[in-house]
């Protein structure tokens, strides 16, 4: 009878360390990786263009419309499909993820445009949207934000139904409660809006834009 009891422990044991061994997924960090497949670095300059480069070139700032100087910058497409765009920087910025060696999807984070600070345009240089649920130019992605405010709050996530299976794109969306702004507790889906010949990315209604990311050099 002894022995039963002992064996029975033991039976129980395993079937605790088997349950206590099974999740290894969870926890798992989703690592954003670029075209060449390589994890995404934290805070450090690559440029994100269409996964089909034909589509047009990568992301770059733009400091004229109608051949007037504007101030701060738009984000905007390159037409031509041979310029790989800018170098920008995708930033965590939540206290204990900082300093992660890696970015990770769904994370929020700020994307710096990597100018010198107070420059002659502008103090800041991070991304921002000043208003999603406006039209544009309010919806438009333009530099001059400050880093975690709600305006500069974007994430990196999935692209849902990827253009190929070859390469990781994603797209982004700018999350701007998650910094402190104000409610609606949302994010909205960064695509690209045509305005007079200048692809700018905004938030519309259009599909999101899909792209991959390059490191730079
Ligand atoms: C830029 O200037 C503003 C005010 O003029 C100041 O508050 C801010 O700290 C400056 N930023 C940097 C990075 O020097
Ligand atoms: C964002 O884009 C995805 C993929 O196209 C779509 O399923 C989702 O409904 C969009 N979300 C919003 C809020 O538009």
């Amino acid at each position: 009878m002894k022995s039963t009891i002992l064996s029975y422990a033991a039976f129980l044991l395993v079937l605790i360390f088997a349950t206590q061994s099974i999740p290894p997924t969870t926890g798992a960090k989703d690592f954003v990786y670029d075209v060449t497949g390589e994890k995404v670095l934290n805070d450090a300059p690559y440029s994100i263009g269409p996964v089909i480069w034909a589509k047009g070139g990568g992301i770059k700032l733009t400091d004229t419309k109608n051949n007037k100087k504007i101030c701060p910058s738009y984000v905007v497409q390159d037409p031509a499909e041979v310029n790989k765009g800018g170098k920008f920087l995708f930033t965590l910025i939540s206290d204990n993820e900082k300093h992660e060696k890696y970015l990770q999807t769904s994370h929020i984070l700020g994307i710096d445009s990597g100018r010198p600070k107070n420059g002659s345009c502008e103090k800041w240089t991070f991304w921002q949207i000043s208003d999603p649920e406006a039209k544009p130019p309010s919806s438009l992605v333009t530099t001059g934000g400050t880093i975690d405010d709600g305006p500069t709050c974007f994430q990196v996530v999935d692209y849902p139904k990827p253009t190929s299976s070859k390469v990781h794109s994603y797209m982004l969306q700018h999350c701007p409660y998650y910094c402190g702004g104000t409610p609606p507790v949302r994010c909205y889906n960064v695509s690209l809006y045509q305005d007079k010949g200048t692809r700018h990315l905004s938030v519309s209604r259009g599909t999101p834009f899909e792209f991959v990311f390059q490191k730079a050099k």
